[in-house]
């Protein structure tokens, strides 16, 4: 059986390595892809292959119950899948969002929901396979800078394979529900004076000179785990593509790994039809959208600004690999403000589902593009939502009791974005007397 290998992403001239060789980048400074050796399937193998994934819903081996190795005939980097690491991550669900759909436009809109991932965000299923090849490798510590959730995820990963990790973050700019878990799962935590990407810069000096494991998505094993969001999708979706997949791009590594998971799934043969990718960034970290709206394709890193704090990136490391995506589904970039982030966000917890703010730019994105005509309203549509909304509770909180974009706040970090009312949809706590009648006269009132 061939072996998957290293190589350069982006075509000649191609460098390639094995697998064991620690490295992120090529000689010339490219990002790395893992090469995959995945044969061609006939029509029969492939039924078979979707009647093996289904067989395995039903199995109580570990590497089965978990939603990224259950599909890892497409991970044949990881062969001979021992010792793996996992949390049984993945396995999330696909919600029929009616308030959503109202809002946006749509007939029907689904989401998929990562952030009920074991550490609330899709970054599980890229630390799985990510930590279990930093074992393999025999590495002791690994690190990361993080928006938060990267950190969240590695160091409890880290932990479930007793290894070290050292968390690099951007001070006083990450949401509490991630600081905590990182916290909690034991990382040593670095606060860094500067943005996420100072941080970024800072922790790939930091592992070249300490020997230390980089687990950011620059890590190619990282894109090889999360490709099975869209591979878990379809398969819930009975291996039917949908029309549109709608995604919030930061750092640029998820939208790439669903990238690769469509090319590799058309060239064995798996899938016929590509869904369209929409990749939202927020106004104020917006270079992808620049690049992408300009034609020129460059990356021209911006000072980020939002409260999307997961997605204040301005320096993605994986804008290259972006594009690719971007050309394999005929995908589109879009930019939301601040005030349709926070609305978006409002409509997915009205579905009783709720989300971090970088997940409601895909509601919001999504609402942009129907009025823009480029998503049609009978079109089917599924928004990715990449945290829980437990993640960042202040956020909620400010925008209930109408905070959010009081000065203090919102004019600090962000500028020159219009203004929309947002007092309608919010829902403020009370305060009353602890007198039955006073409160069911209140009660009578509002309802
Ligand atoms: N949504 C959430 C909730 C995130 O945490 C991130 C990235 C993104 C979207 C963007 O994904 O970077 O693959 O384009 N968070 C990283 C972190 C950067 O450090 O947790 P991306």
């Amino acid at each position: 059986m061939e072996k998957a290998y290293l190589r350069t992403f982006g075509g000649a001239p191609e460098y390639t390595y094995a697998l064991d060789q620690i490295r992120y980048k090529s000689e010339d400074g490219r990002l790395l892809e893992v090469c995959n050796p995945i044969p061609s399937f006939s029509d029969q193998e492939i039924a078979d292959l979707k009647q093996v994934f289904d067989l395995r819903l039903f199995s109580r081996n570990p590497i089965d119950k978990s939603g990224v190795w259950r599909y890892r005939e497409f991970l044949p980097a990881y062969r001979p899948f021992e010792n793996v690491i996992t949390m049984y991550e993945g396995n999330t669900p696909v919600y029929v969002m009616p308030q959503c759909a109202s809002y946006t436009g749509m007939k029907e809109l689904l989401v998929k929901h990562q952030g009920q991932n074991p550490t609330g965000s899709f970054k599980d299923n890229g630390m799985t396979t990510a930590v279990t090849m930093a074992k393999k490798l025999g590495a002791h510590m690994v690190a990361c800078a993080s928006t938060g959730n990267t950190s969240a995820s590695m160091a409890a990963y880290a932990a479930r394979a007793r290894m070290r990790s050292i968390v690099f973050i951007p001070e006083g700019q990450i949401a509490y529900g991630k600081l905590s878990q990182a916290l909690d799962y034991g990382a040593l935590t670095i606060q860094i004076s500067g943005d996420f990407d100072k941080a970024m810069d800072i922790v790939q000096d930091v592992c070249a000179r300490g020997n230390i494991y980089l687990l950011n998505s620059i890590n190619p094993f990282r894109i090889e785990g999360q490709k099975t969001i869209m591979i878990e999708l379809l398969h819930q979706l009975e291996w039917e593509s949908p029309d549109w997949i709608i995604v919030p791009g930061g750092n640029l590594g998820n939208s790439s790994s669903f990238g690769k998971a469509f090319s590799e799934l058309v060239a064995c043969g798996f899938l016929k039809k590509v869904p369209r990718m929409a990749i939202i960034q927020a106004e104020g970290a917006n270079p992808l959208y620049t690049g992408f709206t300009s034609g020129d394709r460059a990356l021209h890193p911006v000072h980020a600004a939002t409260r999307a704090t997961a997605i204040k990136i301005g320096n993605p490391v994986s804008f290259d690999k972006a594009f690719f995506a971007l050309d394999i589904t005929k995908g589109i970039v879009e930019q939301v403000s601040e005030e349709e982030i926070a609305i978006a966000k409002s409509r997915i917890g009205a579905d009783g589902v709720g989300s971090e703010p970088a997940s409601a730019t895909t509601v919001a994105g999504c609402k942009k593009l129907v009025e823009k005509g480029t998503i049609k309203p009978d079109e089917k549509v599924v928004c990715i939502l990449t945290g829980h909304l437990l993640k960042d509770p202040d956020y909620t909180v400010e925008f209930h009791k109408d905070e959010l974009f009081s000065d203090a706040h919102y004019t600090s970090t962000v500028s020159g974005t219009q203004k929309i009312d947002t007092k309608g949809l919010s829902n403020k706590p009370v305060s009353l007397p602890a007198d039955v009648d006073a409160i069911l006269e209140f009660i009578a009132k509002r309802t």
